[in-house]
């Protein structure tokens, strides 16, 4: 009798926790379609963030594990927690606000972007997706609207100097990466550590493949199609993989005055050919990629000596990994013929390379759609730019939302995007994060 007394109350039990939960569900208000964020407020947080690394041409110098980096961190963090987000600086630096979701089962969906800046950059590149993010995590406070999936806004480090923070969560950090020394001067070893990281830890940061539900980002598009085309959102196809060498091209530095032009070893004079050359080759073949040569150092640097050593760096971008691959060897090997052309010796370092990434399909779809419902136009592009984006593709499915840049510039202290575009970009991230939450 006793035993089937218990079951009777463990039936009652569970039937009253049945009646419970689809009471529940019956009550839970709908994912708030004309749920918007606040313009002004993410402009205001804008104006507030630029004042740390505030440069005299307008723009700031932010870059990552600098001063300015770690008072821009301290603000952002004080944003996330007035959105009511748990915020915790995880082992290599990056910033997490977590706001938790009403199903433990489901993986996480993240949103996010970076706040350091290139030296001499400007106001939106990265910020305007970190600060949008956390605008969307405020909105989901004020309207006490809990979504299925716990939502991580992600503020990664280092996005500038080799997307080192998502790396870190992507694929992981090797040695040579941490000892390489920074803008700031600091190695990213000391420059972590500085920012609150803890490399011991590091291993801890890594996500599986397939730990996350999704990655979206809201970026300005640094490039000049969108505003041109006058077309409100670019929903982004994919990230043009980066390729990074530095050239170390080995003369005989001598007397500028007494030695022969024929008789000279001029590593300069091949870094010139080498840095034509390689226009030459990126140009000849068909396609949107991209080749520079943005820094150059000559030794020993005086007017009157020749050269006798130039370093260089080389940067090769495009979305085919194969196509920047043999742009690269084709480039060796004609710097090796360069400098049989006057007796100099051309090395480069092993490569470093962040792979291109596809963003998913579905969320392309779902981006489209949700800002033609905000009554946005919108044009697919790839991104010629780097993104923590492509980093985060190696763990689950990615989609980035672009709104125009003014005239095309970026990193540079003219960069400028309006408030009304960045307001509609942040649109269709918060209601493009409400359809992901109801996707099964
Ligand atoms: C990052 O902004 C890059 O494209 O270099
Ligand atoms: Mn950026
Ligand atoms: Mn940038």
């Amino acid at each position: 009798m006793a035993a089937l007394a218990v079951i009777e109350s463990a039936i009652l039990c569970a039937m009253i926790r049945f009646a419970f939960l689809v009471v529940l569900t019956l009550t839970l208000p709908a994912p708030p379609r004309d749920l918007r964020v606040q313009g002004q407020r993410i402009s205001q947080h804008l104006q507030a963030l630029s004042q740390f690394g505030k440069n005299p041409q307008g723009g700031v110098s932010r870059v990552a594990y600098s001063d300015a980096d770690l008072a821009g961190r301290q603000y952002v963090m004080g944003l996330m927690r007035e959105a009511q987000l748990e915020v915790t600086v995880d082992a290599v630096g990056n910033i997490v606000g977590s706001r938790a979701g009403n199903d433990p089962s489901l993986k996480p969906l993240l949103i996010g972007s970076h706040i350091d800046s290139v030296p001499e950059g400007g106001n939106y590149d990265g910020t305007t997706g970190s600060l949008s993010a956390i605008e969307v995590a405020q909105m989901l406070a004020e309207r006490h609207v809990t979504l299925r999936h716990p939502v991580q806004v992600v503020i990664f480090q280092n996005e500038e100097g080799g997307t080192v923070g998502s790396h870190a969560i992507g694929g992981g950090l090797d040695d040579k990466l941490l000892n390489s020394v920074s803008q700031s001067g600091k190695t990213i070893r000391d420059g972590t550590r500085f920012i609150g990281g803890d490399l011991a830890l590091l291993a801890q940061v890594q996500r599986p493949p397939g730990s996350i539900a999704g990655y979206l980002e809201l970026h300005i598009e640094q490039g000049g199609t969108l505003e041109k085309s006058k077309i409100n959102i670019g929903v982004v196809e994919g990230i043009v993989g980066i390729l990074h060498s530095e050239v170390t091209i080995e003369g005989f530095a001598n007397h500028a005055g007494t030695t022969p032009m024929d008789q000279r070893h001029d590593a300069m004079l091949s870094a010139a050919r080498f840095v034509e050359r390689v226009n030459q080759i990126v140009t000849s073949i068909d396609g949107r990629q991209v080749g520079t040569v943005g820094w150059l150092k000559a030794q020993p640097g005086a007017y009157n000596v020749i050269p006798g050593k130039v370093t260089l760096g080389l940067e090769l971008r495009d979305l085919d990994e194969i196509k920047i691959l043999a742009m690269f060897n084709r480039i060796r090997a004609e710097a090796a013929m360069i400098g049989q052309l006057n007796d100099t010796h051309f090395s480069f370092s092993d490569p470093t390379l962040i792979h291109p990434a596809l963003t998913d399909k579905r969320f392309q779809k779902l981006i489209d759609d949700t800002a033609k419902e905000l009554g946005l136009t919108t044009k697919v592009l790839p991104s010629g730019a780097g993104h923590d984006a492509q980093e985060i593709a190696e763990i689950g499915p990615v989609g980035m939302i672009f709104i125009p840049s003014i005239a095309g510039i970026s990193h540079s202290p003219k960069e400028f995007s309006r408030p009304e575009d960045i307001e509609n970009g942040a649109n269709v991230l918060l209601q493009a994060l409400l359809k992901l939450d109801e996707l099964p």
